[in-house]
């Protein structure tokens, strides 16, 4: 019993059988950080300076964003290390398969499950959001029942925009459309267009005052704060997961990484600083508070292009997060751990289309009835679990002698980043509330059901 549940997938023959090791390595860093803030602007930008600053930060929201960057970019480092090590599909789920065993994998890729299931269905409820402002400038209401999530203290029940949009993406998943490095490129340039046009008609607009006072929450607030913004970093392990198709990613991986950790924090820390400036932080809990604070303005010009700036940055996100929970379902059914019918793949369009409809009706079901917030917060204690897993991964992997491991990006000032790494991933996840921990808890249990009556039977190390 104790040999199954600590069995490693062996590297070597994962990488014959996959032919992953002849990527061709044509990515530099520019194309790094494009992929990166492509794959991490898009809601959390949108949302979180709002709701954040006015539940649990106030203004100094802004140290939020920087604290949690810095627990990203140690974490990303350690990324790094790992995806050009093991340069296999299933991001730190495989990782762990092949160092930690199965048990642990499993447990970390449920985890993931956590992060890309409840992402695409948190974005898909901030999309809603916004995309309900923008109709509205149109004088298309969708009725109250309708808009947003179960809690019929408020009037609403079902969110079916959330559920519409999740539809919509999983059928043009489901054509086999691929995006493309161009055209993330120019979404990354409206997106940043739209953003900067905030924060230049903004400043026009802030009251310090309104900055007084700037940490009404303390530095509790803050930290609180910096757990809850995680979610706006979401999507720098994409950057880590083309490692092996990088030239020379020794040097471009960490400017890669640490580039778009850089690029967006400076762009989150000015949309909060002039949001929080222009609205009293009380006001700001509203579900599309960027856009909220240019209709106070009376800037109609203004939130208009910035509600149909972000309905399209947030459908790129739920794309990304969509395609990458899709495949992570796929790699656990492909090792049988999950059943078969997940890693089908279509034989004309290629791609596993029943696993892609499967997955969009369980994240619709949570879209459709849970608030943001609660969502958001899921979606952070699954990532940071996994982020600490990969941060001892790095240790782990340089005491053992893996066969098949590849030689390639290493952490700097090591053992010291990995350890701090775990050391703020475990102090974030207890800043976060005591009915996420135990939502997660129950998860995991579900989890450990799952593995326990089917996993462990059907994994293909059986055979
Ligand atoms: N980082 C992603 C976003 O903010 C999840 O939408």
């Amino acid at each position: 019993m104790k040999n199954q549940l600590f069995r490693k997938l062996p590297l070597d023959q994962l990488l014959n059988k996959q032919g992953t090791a002849h990527f061709n390595k044509s990515m530099n860093a520019s194309d790094l950080i494009a992929l990166g803030v492509g794959a991490v602007v898009g809601t959390g930008i949108f949302i979180l300076p709002g709701t954040v600053a006015a539940e649990h930060a106030g203004p100094a929201i802004v140290f939020s964003f920087i604290f949690a960057a810095i627990v990203c970019a140690f974490s990303a480092l350690c990324y790094s290390e790992l995806s050009s090590a093991i340069p296999v599909a299933g991001s730190a789920y495989t990782y762990s398969y092949v160092i930690f065993g199965e048990l642990i994998a499993w447990i970390i890729g449920w985890s993931l499950l956590l992060e890309y299931g409840l992402a695409v269905a948190a974005v898909a409820t901030g999309w809603s959001a916004y995309f309900q402002s923008l109709i509205e400038g149109f004088g298309i209401h969708i009725p109250k029942a309708l808009s947003g999530p179960l809690n019929p203290s408020e009037g609403t029940f079902i969110n079916l925009p959330a559920i519409f949009i999740i539809v919509l993406l999983a059928a043009i998943l489901s054509l086999g459309i691929r995006e493309s490095n161009r055209l993330n490129k120019i979404m990354v340039f409206i997106k940043l267009g739209i953003i900067l046009l905030f924060i230049f008609v903004g400043v026009f607009y802030v009251k310090p005052e309104n900055w007084q006072p700037f940490a009404p929450f303390g530095f509790k607030g803050i930290l609180t704060g910096a757990a809850l913004v995680i979610f706006a970093y979401l999507g720098f392990d994409s950057v880590s997961s083309a490692a092996e198709e990088v030239k020379n990613p020794q040097r471009n991986m960490p400017i890669g990484i640490i580039g778009t950790l850089v690029i967006c924090t400076i762009l989150y820390v000015a949309v909060s600083l002039v949001l929080t400036g222009m609205v009293p932080y009380t006001e700001l809990n509203v579900g599309n508070p960027v856009a909220y604070a240019m209709e106070l303005a009376n800037l109609d010009w203004v939130f208009g292009i910035i509600s149909l700036g972000a309905v399209i940055s947030m459908m790129t996100v739920i794309f990304v997060m969509m395609y990458g929970g899709t495949r992570l379902v796929y790699s656990f059914a492909r090792d049988g751990m999950l059943p078969k019918v997940l890693s089908e793949i279509h034989p004309r369009l290629k791609i596993p289309l029943k696993n892609t409809w499967i997955y969009a009706l369980f994240v619709s079901i949570f879209a459709g009835f849970i608030p943001i917030d609660k969502l958001a917060e899921l979606v952070n204690i699954g990532t940071l679990v996994a982020f600490a897993a990969v941060s001892i991964g790095v240790i782990y992997v340089r005491k053992m002698k893996i066969p098949g491991l590849k030689d390639g990006f290493k952490v700097p000032l090591y053992p010291i980043v990995p350890i701090l790494s775990f050391i703020l991933c475990v102090f974030m996840i207890t800043q976060l509330s005591s009915f996420t921990m135990f939502t997660c808890f129950i998860w995991m249990l579900i989890g450990l059901f799952v593995y326990f009556v089917y996993g462990r039977k059907h994994s293909i190390l059986n055979k």
